[in-house]
């Protein structure tokens, strides 16, 4: 029976087991943050619209993708599309400029945006991030971006292969722009209908264009823009990471869609979700957190990892702790000391449930074997004398205990084997 209640196109219901990979995933992301000295920082999934609005007004995130609305008090407010810009907001009002830096912060959530659903582009996404504020030297990139692939391989995708580049700054960037303009322009007949916009909104998003790949192959480099402390900050970061042993390779034409990055941006792919789908992307944005009036200068770094994403590269390998539970059936007109039963159970500690059907000890035994792994059977004489039945799921044999002693009798066929 199809409901005409639907939930809304582009989301997604996270259903058991995905839900609790997902769970394990965020719990392996935060304590890799940890160990790298990340904290954890919460901002409501609401800012004041302005806040992203500083995002950037020519990136798509802002442009037509923005879940914005007025409230009942006339307040602009829009649903956060991305976390970066919620944390530069939050590091500028409670004055973590002033704490000694660095200040490295990670956070978890969900985020917003109205795209074009398709695989793997959601209209609510989740994403794990972090964000380190006080440094301008390439070592503060190479460290974000080390802790993004030791995430990745904490959950199992070993060997990521980082995509980099320079995008320049305010002293190269003008200049590469203004050659990148002239040579689209030579060539606009040719240019898809959204890159014949973009050379006048975005000139560097022309190069991440998917139609126009065969154009960008003649199109200027960066590199032989880049200012003298763009090239050296670069080979330093390229550097220290090839030396903390990870696989970097240049991508010319890696420009990121965000308008705030100044410098360097990565990404990283998994095969299996095709070569346009990153698992993270990120990058370093200085300018961000002085457009929120915070001080003049103050660099920052960071990365935002789509889970969505990492949960399907990961699928079925990703594997889930055995559940190990009790499931307390029971003989006729015993439902309640069954109940009751379960719930000291759960009370001391165990994982336990009772039958709420009233069904039959051949039903309860048919479902127990679906959900848990020890069953006790309460009723009949045994009961009276203060006894329980109790059986191993997937074994014939049934054993008759004490009551007093059923809970070290779990304790140790609940443990896991070392
Ligand atoms: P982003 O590249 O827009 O960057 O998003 C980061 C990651 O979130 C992507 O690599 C992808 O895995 C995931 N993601 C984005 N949009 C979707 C979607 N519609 N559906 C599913 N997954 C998605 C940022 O958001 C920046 N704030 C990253 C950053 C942090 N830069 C500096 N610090």
């Amino acid at each position: 029976m199809r409901s005409e209640f639907q939930r809304p196109r582009g989301t997604q219901d996270i259903l058991p087991p995905a839900s609790y990979r997902m769970e394990q995933i965020r719990r392996i992301a935060i304590d890799t943050a940890a160990k790298f000295g990340y904290d954890l920082i919460e901002t409501p999934i609401f800012e004041q619209t302005p806040v992203f609005l500083r995002v950037g007004e020519s990136t798509d995130i802002v442009q037509h993708e923005r879940y914005s609305f007025t409230d009942a008090g006339g307040v602009d407010l829009t649903l956060r599309p991305e976390g970066t810009a919620a944390i530069a907001r939050a590091y500028v009002e409670h004055g973590m400029f002033n704490q000694p830096q660095p200040v490295r912060m990670c956070y978890y959530g969900p985020m917003f945006r109205r795209e074009r659903p398709q695989a793997l582009r959601y209209r609510q996404h989740t994403q794990f991030g972090a964000e380190l504020y006080g440094s301008i030297q390439p070592e503060a990139d190479a460290e974000v971006i080390l802790l993004a692939c030791d995430v990745v391989e904490q959950v199992g995708l070993k060997n990521p292969v980082i995509r980099l580049n320079s995008i320049g700054c305010s002293q190269c960037r003008p200049s590469y722009r203004k050659s990148l303009i002239e040579y689209y322009q030579g060539r606009h007949q040719e240019l898809c209908e959204d890159c014949q916009t973009r050379i006048h909104t975005n000139p560097l998003r022309l190069l991440d264009c998917k139609i126009d790949v065969e154009i960008r192959q003649q199109a200027p480099d960066i590199q032989d823009y880049w200012c003298e402390d763009c090239r050296a900050h670069y080979q330093q970061l390229t550097k220290l990471l090839t030396e903390a042993g990870r696989q970097v390779i240049r991508d010319p034409f890696l420009v990121r869609g965000l308008d705030y990055y100044t410098r360097t941006v990565f990404e990283i792919g998994h095969p299996s979700l095709g070569n346009q789908t990153a698992l993270f992307g990120g990058g370093r944005y200085d300018g961000l957190a002085t457009t929120l009036d915070g001080p003049e200068v103050t660099p920052a770094v960071g990365f935002g990892m789509g889970i969505e994403r990492i949960l399907s590269a990961v699928e079925e390998n990703f594997p889930l702790p055995p559940k190990r539970s009790v499931y307390v059936a029971h003989l006729p007109g015993f439902e309640d000391a069954a109940f009751v039963l379960a719930e000291n159970l759960r009370q001391q500690g165990f994982s336990a449930e009772s039958d709420l059907l009233r069904r039959s000890l051949k039903a309860q035994l048919r479902d127990a074997n679906r959900r848990s792994t020890v069953v006790v059977i309460v009723g009949g004489k045994e009961w009276e004398q203060g006894q329980v039945a109790v059986k191993r799921l997937g074994e014939s044999e049934q054993l008759t205990i004490h009551q007093d002693q059923l809970s070290e009798f779990l304790r140790q066929e609940l443990t896991p084997n070392p």
